[in-house]
């Protein structure tokens, strides 16, 4: 079911039990940032911390995640809304199971439909696979953009997965530089028709 307003959505996902993912969770973790933002970014499903305090991306990872956003000039308040594939932590943060992503899929279809944003980030392969297409490589594909439905869709390394390997922050650094102009962009050509 898909939601038109963030009062329903909210409440739906608070009290939701449509998968194994309830049994185990503290509370759930709809989101954060800005409902209006031009940029959603999309991780995995929350962690330890995420479950314990409500918000996503709050532990070791989310404060990469904010170095990087700092780095390109995106502030994480104003033009990012961050959320998860799953909105209930996968015991010992394991990898969200495809049915668990299929019963939770609806949630970030709404919140995609409220806030409209210009580009869609996934963080991981998790998401990548889900919502760019199946067989995504992010080693290979990372910073390349995809256009559907008038929305542009791209993929970067999670930043737990850049934490374990720092090789890859560099990459990411480009792909968050290239997210940045992309949007400056869009937002160029926006004006333009305008004038
Ligand atoms: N990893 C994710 O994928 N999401 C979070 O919210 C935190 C860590
Ligand atoms: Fe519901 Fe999603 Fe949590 Fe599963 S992960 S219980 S579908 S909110």
């Amino acid at each position: 079911m898909i939601f038109d307003n963030w009062d329903q959505l909210e409440q739906a996902v608070s009290s939701c039990e449509n998968c194994r993912l309830c049994e185990t969770r503290i509370q759930t973790v709809l989101g954060a940032g800005n409902p209006k933002a031009p940029i959603l970014l999309v991780g995995e499903g929350p962690g330890e911390n995420e479950d314990k305090q409500g918000i996503p991306f709050v532990g070791r990872g989310g404060q990469l995640l904010d170095k990087l956003l700092l780095h390109v000039g995106l502030s994480r308040e104003k033009d990012v809304y961050i959320t998860n594939m799953v909105k209930c932590r996968p015991p010992k943060n394991r990898n969200p199971m495809p049915d668990e992503q299929e019963a939770c899929i609806d949630y970030l279809r709404s919140q995609t439909a409220l806030i409209r944003p210009k580009i869609i980030v996934c963080l991981g392969r998790i998401a990548a696979c889900k919502l760019i297409s199946p067989d995504f490589k992010v080693t290979s594909q990372h910073g390349q953009f995809f256009e559907r439905n008038n929305v542009l869709l791209t993929a970067t390394f999670h930043p737990a997965s850049v934490l374990r390997n720092p090789p890859q922050r560099g990459l990411t650094v480009d792909d968050f530089i290239a997210i940045k102009e992309k949007l400056d962009e869009l937002l160029a050509s926006e004006l333009g028709r305008d004038c």
